[in-house]
């Protein structure tokens, strides 16, 4: 079947479940005109699909480069080339090799060895946070705090992070869902020229003189004597701001906001913490912020008696899989002990999230700190906004009550 509804218009996207909920049992693989592509609902097929890897490219780059003209070709050179070399925008065998030198760097050990850091810097943000009066969980918590880690972790100077952060914000047209204008895709352009500069100069001293980061790392990153060139080094860089920052920021503020409306859960959440490691999984369930992943079709195949053909675009909503009534009990229930096993909101297969570790740590650390001090916040009453991108669901700021009367 066809729709047309533009999902990501207010009036939807401030409350998506209802329509999704809808197409998921009455048309589960729907062609949207507005979108241009397979709209894929429920949660045996978008978990399928994320496995089959062989049936679906995660390239767009390759695409867009093949249909460019000479001029744009030059022009958008290090767009091209930046992307290019992202790991999530590659497939197989690339897609290996990069995963592979990647993951020397981000070891276990690196992720536990911030989380010192997140502690004080959180319990540091907390305090500020107390001294204002319209308190946004977004501006004055979870955003300074995943930059800081992010940055911490690549090893950002201290006065560079907020420029690099406001970089990072910038480039997010280039890799959304691609129906941004085109103005800000210009901005989003020069922004990755000055990014792939910074990260070269930083790179140049590193090499010069290593420091216990994760940009010395992948700079020394060895496999079967294969290691990552320049250009792969910058971009994966850029990828972790972008990838690191605001999907972190986004579970935080989407878990206050559920809790919030959620009183119940969130007493029990304070009256027993040690509940916290469930319920991050089922608030990544729940409200996990990476709403959808594009995909293009690498060959024909059918799914649920529809025609996919090479080339169509296809979109695994991993927000709406998530709800899905066949796999999880009463899915739009926010219940922080039940068992959330095989949720996707980290994705799934090849292209599986390499910062869930991170993400559930920062994540954990934040929400428990807030609710020590504060077991009663409460999001103020407000007209939310929500980010009009499908990759991540999550609000443009949220005030909150931290001792509501
Ligand atoms: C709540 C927080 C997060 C969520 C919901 C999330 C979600 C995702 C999802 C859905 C994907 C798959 C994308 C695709 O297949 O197209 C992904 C991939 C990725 N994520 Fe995350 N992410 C989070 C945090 C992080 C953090 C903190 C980092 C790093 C510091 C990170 C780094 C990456 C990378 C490098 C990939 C690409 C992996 C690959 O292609 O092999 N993510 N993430």
């Amino acid at each position: 079947m066809t729709s047309s509804t533009n999902f990501l218009a207010a009036e939807t996207w401030s409350d998506p479940h209802p329509y999704f909920d809808a197409l998921r049992q009455t048309d589960p693989v729907s062609w949207n005109t507005w979108w241009r592509g397979w709209v894929i609902t429920r949660f045996d097929d978008v978990d399928f699909l994320l496995k089959r890897s062989e049936y679906m490219s995660a390239n767009t780059v390759a695409t867009a480069r093949a249909q460019a003209s000479p001029e744009q070709l030059s022009r958008r050179e290090a767009t091209f080339r930046i992307l290019g070399s992202w790991l999530v925008l590659n497939d197989a065998p690339d897609h290996t090799r990069l995963r592979r030198l990647t993951n020397k760097a981000f070891t276990p050990a690196m992720v536990a060895k911030l989380q010192v850091g997140i502690e004080a810097r959180a319990t540091k943000l907390l305090d500020a946070m107390e001294r204002k009066e319209s308190p946004d969980i977004i501006a004055d918590y979870a955003h300074p705090l995943t930059l800081s880690v992010i940055s911490q972790m690549l090893g950002i100077p201290e006065g560079d992070r907020d420029q690099v952060a406001a970089w990072g914000t910038a480039i997010t047209p280039l890799v959304l869902d691609g129906r941004e204008n085109k103005e800000r895709r210009e901005v989003a352009e020069a922004t990755l020229i000055k990014m792939d500069e910074y990260f070269a100069q930083l790179l140049e001293a590193r090499r010069a003189e290593p420091a216990d980061d994760l940009l010395s790392q992948l700079a020394l990153a060895e496999d079967q004597g294969s290691l990552l060139s320049e250009n792969e080094i910058i971009a994966t860089c850029i990828l972790l701001i972008f990838a690191g920052q605001e999907t972190t920021t986004g579970l935080i503020a989407n878990a206050v906001l559920a809790l919030g409306e959620n009183p119940s859960e969130q007493a029990k959440l304070v009256a027993q913490p040690e509940l916290m490691r469930g319920a991050v999984e089922e608030l990544l369930r729940f409200c996990g912020v990476a709403f959808a992943i594009s995909r293009v079709a690498t060959g024909d195949f059918e799914l649920r008696g529809e025609q996919i053909k090479a080339g169509d675009k296809l979109l695994l909503t991993i927000g709406a899989a998530n709800r899905d009534p066949e796999q999880f009990d009463e899915p739009n229930r926010l219940d922080i002990t039940r068992d959330t096993t095989g949720h996707l909101a980290f994705a799934g297969g090849a292209h599986y999230c390499l910062g869930g570790p991170l993400a559930r740590v920062e994540a954990s650390i934040a929400i428990k700190l807030l609710l020590d001090r504060h077991p009663n916040v409460q999001p103020r009453p407000q007209d939310i906004e929500w980010r009009g991108v499908i990759v991540a669901r999550e609000p443009v700021a949220l005030i909150v009550d931290l001792e509501p009367s």
